[in-house]
Order: C-alpha cells, then structure tokens, then sequence
C-alpha cells in the first residue's frame, strides 16, 4: 500500500476532480499520434479523457486504490480496452518498446532525490517526434492554500525544469499565476508552471 496517496484516494473520489487538467484538454487536441502515457495519473483523469478521444493510453500510479478508481472511471465510460492501468514506481515503470506519441506529466512531484532522474526517464518514454506536457505547482507555491507539497524542494522552477529535460526542444515554459478548480484538493489561487517540450525526430 502507498499509505498516503491510498488513503487519500480511499477517503475522497476524484481529489483533482474527473474531468481533466484543462492544459492537458486543450493541448491534446493540438497533439499528433494515438499513443499517451500518463505517469503518476492518480485517480485516471486525464486518461479518461484521452481515450474518451480515441487515444490509446497508458497510466501507472504508485498507488493502487487511485488505479482502481481510474479502471473504474474507464469501464464507466466504456472506453476500457483504450486504457491499460499499471500500479508502479515511477523509478521502475518500463512502458511501451516503441515509445509514446505524448507523455503527461501533471502534478507528478516527487522527492528531489529523484526528481531530475524521473524526468529524464520520462524523456526516454517518448518517441522521436512526440511531445511532452507538463503542469505543477512552482516554488512561489509555498505558503498558498491551494494544493501542492509543502516541501519546497518537491517544487518545481524555470530553470531545474530546463536543465531535467534538456533533451527536447521546449515549445513554453512558463510559470503563471491560475485559479484551480480542480477537485477538492486543487481549489483557489495558485503558482504553476507549464511546459511542452518534444523530441527531435531523428
Ligand atoms: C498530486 S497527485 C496527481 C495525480 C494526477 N496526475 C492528477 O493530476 O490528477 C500525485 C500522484 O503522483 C503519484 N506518485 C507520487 N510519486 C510517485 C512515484 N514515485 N511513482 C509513482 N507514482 C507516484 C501519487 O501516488 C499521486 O497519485
């Protein structure tokens, strides 16, 4: 059990909410391809969402009872044959051989420890040409209500993002002031940072 996160998830359904990101729905669309992979993907949002699309998708969680409730949504929806769930570490997920068309990375924090690796592994989930989109909350988070670590190490800046995925081209990357209303656990003003970077095709 990932005590944390399975008792949260346990306590409250759809803690983000179930209906997606809103960077993560508007740039889809603008996204080539029908493989996605969804690391740290909770409860399944934004994988409902994209195979409710078409999309072929991938999630994996650490944590078990938020993968239940992500199978859960898609079977809900019927879109479950577009949506395979994987309860895995971020430091131990294989994924696909051929590589992924979109990688979502939302709110996936983790230690410092391991942050850069988790993020140039992620680079390594893509294939040439795909794309990778990220939103989470940037160090000017701190002290806001709205949701996120309270450890400022697990947040994330400008300039450790840049140098985590120097591998891809970085489309934006930006940090800006939103209000959340994602869910319970997202919910006022908050400090978030937004990248899309992708891969060269060669
Ligand atoms: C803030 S939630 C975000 C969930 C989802 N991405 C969303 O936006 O709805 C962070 C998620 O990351 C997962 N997580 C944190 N560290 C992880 C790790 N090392 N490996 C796998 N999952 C992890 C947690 O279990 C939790 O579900």
């Amino acid at each position: 059990m990932n005590g944390h996160w399975d008792k949260r998830y346990s306590e409250t359904e759809g803690v983000y909410g179930k209906k997606p990101n809103p960077f993560w729905a508007q740039e889809l669309e603008h996204c080539e391809g029908k493989t996605a992979l969804l690391p740290c993907e909770g409860e399944g949002r934004n994988a409902l969402w994209a195979a409710q699309r078409g999309w072929h998708v991938d999630a994996f969680d650490s944590s078990s009872v938020g993968m239940a409730t992500c199978r859960r949504w898609c079977e809900e929806a019927s879109v479950e044959q577009l949506v395979k769930t994987h309860i895995s570490d971020a430091m131990n997920f294989r994924g696909n051989e051929s590589g992924y068309d979109v990688v979502g990375l939302f709110y996936a924090h983790t230690p410092h420890s391991i942050r850069q690796q988790f993020h140039r592994r992620a680079v390594t989930w893509l294939k040439p040409g795909g794309k990778l989109i990220l939103e989470g909350f940037n160090t000017n988070q701190l002290g806001l209500s709205s949701g996120g670590p309270k450890d400022r190490s697990m947040l994330f800046s400008i300039d450790q993002l840049q140098n985590d995925f120097k591998g891809l081209k970085v489309e934006q990357l930006e940090t800006i002031q939103v209000v959340l209303n994602e869910g319970p656990f997202h919910q006022g003003n908050a400090e978030i940072i937004r990248m899309i970077g992708s891969l060269s095709k060669d």
